[in-house]
């Protein structure tokens, strides 16, 4: 026990921190897109699953625990990167200096437009702030509307639009993240790296059509008000 508080005050333990807590996400976002992604079996369908999430015994723990976990992903990320900095005696040669930077700039950059957009997202679907018209809305079986806010959501073409951008952005954070919790794991093997490389490319790819599908099916009209 004592050599697992040590093991996580160390760098090695915040690295594995990082990747576990973003393996984590990463599990939430393939749940989440699933579960979205009844939105094209009908009203019925996004509705009541929904609302079956929303009665379920676990969803404040499971709450909670998201809420610690992206937290943590976040603050220790932090960390982590402040003490690379401080901790580089001898200075990577340009090129390697250069590679290093733009990629850890770029995964905060990243991460920094998927906090902005979750907290966007949270106030439109969640909390109904954004567009508060159709927050209200309750079907026929008096269960929250899901399916018309997110449908009528979508029709508006910023809506639409920001949604696709930001998934996309979060795309470029996932395929580095990825990679990386991959080889913090030691699951870096020469003869299976390229597998794991096109494994993880597969993976992204989907989560990012995926999410993608729903905003640009609803805004070209194929998924309508009526259901699919
Ligand atoms: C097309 C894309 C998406 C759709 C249609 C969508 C839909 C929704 C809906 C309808 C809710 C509210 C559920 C309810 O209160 O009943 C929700 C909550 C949430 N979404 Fe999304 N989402 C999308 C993308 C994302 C992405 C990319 C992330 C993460 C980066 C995300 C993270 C969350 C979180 C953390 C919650 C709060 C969960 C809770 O209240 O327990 N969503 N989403």
């Amino acid at each position: 026990m004592i050599r697992l508080v040590r093991l996580f005050s160390t760098s090695v333990g915040d690295k594995l921190i990082v990747a576990l807590t973003g393996g984590a996400l990463l599990v939430f976002l393939l749940g989440h897109m699933l579960g979205n992604m009844t939105v094209f079996q009908g009203p019925d369908s996004l509705n009541g699953y929904a609302a079956w999430l929303q009665g379920h015994p676990l969803v404040w723990f499971f709450r909670f625990g998201l809420v610690a976990v992206f937290v943590a992903h976040v603050l220790v990320t932090v960390r982590l990167t402040k003490a690379n900095r401080r901790a580089r005696p001898v200075r990577y040669s340009r090129r390697v200096a250069r590679q290093m930077s733009f990629t850890s700039r770029y995964m905060v950059l990243s991460g920094l437009v998927v906090m902005s957009f979750l907290a966007f997202h949270l106030l439109h679907l969640t909390f109904g702030v954004i567009q508060p018209e159709i927050y209200q809305l309750e079907d026929s079986q008096q269960r929250h509307d899901v399916y018309a806010m997110v449908v009528s959501g979508f029709r508006n073409p910023w809506i639409a639009g920001s949604y696709v951008l930001s998934i996309l952005l979060l795309g470029l954070h996932l395929i580095h993240g990825a990679a990386s919790l991959f080889q913090t794991l030691g699951i870096n093997h020469e003869s299976y790296t390229v597998l794991i490389r096109y494994g993880v490319y597969l993976l992204v790819t989907g989560i990012v059509l995926g999410y993608c599908s729903i905003p640009l099916l609803i805004f070209s009209g194929t998924v309508s008000l009526e259901g699919g």
